[in-house]
């Protein structure tokens, strides 16, 4: 898709006052320099949506939306960037540059895919609303448990055993079979004629965290095989980018700050039926990169729910190192024998299911627990096999304390001497470790939380370019441990001559792909209690160079530490150094 230039996007900004676009959509009501509502994006009942016609933006702090007016119109009418874009630019009369053919033809067979999909959806689920409630697939469904509001909540169909059925239907809508099948709807039979690839099943819409119908799985109703079809990859539907169920769970995963992975479509369903509204799946398969970046939006603690069967693997739980990889803390939860999350809630009920949450294990007592079960501890051998497994597991972990206390743990569970442990880890570093210790090490913090400090200090940046000026002499930006707010620093660095304040719904364009619009105008919007400028801006940057100072000290103690239990005495010779250095400079 082509990318449309900042100063068309700031030419329709000009040409549009927000506060007059947002009360197209809802009312809003003046509240001193601001407007407020009820925020269209969550269910609230006293108004934390805000919007600030001086900054031409607004924020929610109730769900932490927010943005300029692109953005608004982008999540309030579920669009691409794009087509707000072209709502916009059609409303101000600005004329938006050509596209290149082949990218419209691109972005049209997607948008196409999408609305295929969707009536597809609608196609399902009207036949089984449709049907006798004593015909086969009802009875499926009511023997699985499933409640009205659930069945409307996930669009569950129906595709009864008709060959055709799905392809006439979109036909009759003017839809061309090429089409469908790009969709995925349809295989190719004999003759290369199509027939549709769903019958005789159960249909789960799959969506992205948009609410768009990306693609389908669809259950058999008794033993036969394969249990579920599942659409191929099309142009919206690639496998292992998308996590079932998260945009019924996201609002449930930010307000209990933590997400529950389960395998399947049904224990997704019935999780939410009973209330627990944070659960989503992987479909099936081990979670990948993608998704995990995908979940970490919305939280970085998870709880994996995995059938009874599969918890004990060793294969399962070396594929939850990934979540680790990018900084999630892990637990597991595990279920009685025999369960997986849907037949436990229907067994046992939610309460129950409430405590094997509760008590679910870390990673690292979890995954001890059954090579200790496994192994007899005793045994030397049999010691190192379970270390050399567990190191595999550590030595992943991001966090440098975190890690120096689970090989403390380690060596006292197996009553080893730590160093020995240390002198294991330090054998299988493989090429990963060693980039990121040879490389920037502050980089190790990226996924850290704003401290006020930093969040503060880019407030008043925004506010006044002055203020720049004055940090800049003072920090760089990797100082700055925050990554959204190290890049906005980065970029108010390079801004040269400019007065005043920061237009920061340009800023917003410009930094579209490194920094989220909401991180920007939370910044913005916050209260804060700033009186004295001067003086905040003085004590954040100490601050900043003192919380620094302490990391760096921290840090070099303990690959000091390592360097040490290693006899690594080259490099513990240089890291002393380095810290008597740091000491002796008062920041
Ligand atoms: P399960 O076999 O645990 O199925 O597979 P389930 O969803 O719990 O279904 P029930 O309870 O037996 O009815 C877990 C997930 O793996 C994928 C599906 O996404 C399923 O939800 N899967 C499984 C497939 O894609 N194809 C299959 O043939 C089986
Ligand atoms: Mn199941």
């Amino acid at each position: 898709m082509g990318k449309i230039p900042e100063n068309i996007l700031n030419e329709i900004q000009d040409k549009c006052d927000i506060v007059e676009i947002i009360s197209g959509y809802i009312s809003l009501k003046p509240a001193g320099r601001n407007f407020k509502a009820c925020c269209p994006f969550h269910h609230e009942k006293t108004p934390s949506f805000v919007v600030s016609p001086d900054k031409q933006i607004y924020h929610c702090f109730g769900c932490n939306s927010g943005g300029n007016v692109f953005n608004f119109i982008k999540e309030y009418e579920k669009m691409d960037f794009i087509d707000a874009v072209k709502m916009l630019a059609e409303k101000t009369g600005v004329k938006l540059p050509e596209y290149r053919k082949s990218d419209d033809q691109d972005a049209s067979i997607v948008s196409t895919i999408y609305s295929v999909n969707d009536v597809a959806a609608n196609y399902y689920s009207n036949i089984l609303e449709k049907i006798s409630p004593s015909s086969e697939p009802r009875k499926y469904i009511l023997k699985r448990g499933l409640d009205a509001a659930i069945i409307k909540k996930f669009r569950l169909g129906f595709a009864d055993s008709s060959w055709k059925g799905l392809l006439d239907y979109l036909a009759s809508r003017g839809i061309k079979q090429d089409t469908i099948f790009q969709a995925g709807l349809v295989t190719k039979g004999k003759e290369n004629s199509y027939y549709d690839l769903f019958r005789n099943r159960i249909v789960f819409p799959i969506f992205d965290v948009r609410d768009r119908v990306i693609g389908f799985g669809a259950r058999v109703m008794d033993e036969t095989l394969p249990k579920y079809i599942n659409s191929p990859e099309t142009a919206v539907y690639k496998k292992g980018q998308h996590l079932y169920g998260l945009n019924i769970a996201k609002a449930g995963i930010k307000e209990r700050n933590f997400a529950i992975i389960t395998e399947g479509y049904l224990d997704v369903m019935t999780c939410h039926q009973y209330g627990a509204n944070n659960a989503i799946a992987s479909l099936g398969t081990a979670l990948t990169t993608d998704q995990v970046r995908l979940l970490k939006r919305y939280t970085h603690n998870v709880v994996m729910l995995y059938d009874s069967d599969q918890a004990g693997e060793m294969a399962s739980i070396r594929g939850l190192d990934l979540l680790l990889e990018e900084g999630m803390n892990v637990k597991i939860a595990a279920l009685e024998k025999g369960h997986d999350p849907d037949s436990f809630l229907r067994k046992f009920g939610k309460e129950k299911f409430d405590v094997a949450i509760k008590r679910s294990k870390s990673l690292f007592t979890y995954k001890l627990d059954i090579l200790n079960a496994r192994f007899d501890s005793k045994e030397p051998e049999s010691k190192a096999e379970i270390i050399k497994e567990m190191l595999s597991t550590i030595h992943r972990v991001k966090n440098a304390i975190v890690k120096a206390e689970y090989i403390k743990l380690l060596s006292q569970e197996l009553s080893v001497k730590e160093d020995a442990v240390w002198e294991e880890l330090k054998k299988i570093k493989t090429h990963s470790d060693r980039r990121t210790e040879s490389g920037d090490r502050r980089n190790i913090c990226q996924a850290v939380d704003m401290s006020p400090a930093e969040k503060i200090l880019a407030r008043l940046m925004l506010e006044d370019i002055n203020i720049v000026k004055i940090v800049r002499d003072e920090l760089k930006p990797s100082d700055f441990r925050n990554h959204d707010i190290r890049n906005i620093i980065e970029m108010l660095f390079s801004i040269d001559s400019q007065d005043g304040a920061i237009d920061i719904r340009r800023l917003m364009n410009s930094m579209s792909e490194s920094v989220p619009q909401n991180v920007i105008s939370r910044i913005v919007n916050e209260d804060m209690d700033i009186k004295d400028k001067e003086k905040n801006v003085c004590d954040c940057i100490m601050t900043i160079k003192k919380e620094n100072r302490s990391m760096l000290l921290k840090d070099i103690q303990n690959r000091l530490s390592v360097a040490q239990k290693s006899g690594y005495e080259e490099e513990e010779k240089k890291l002393l150094e380095e810290f008597n250095e740091l000491i002796k400079r008062r920041f």
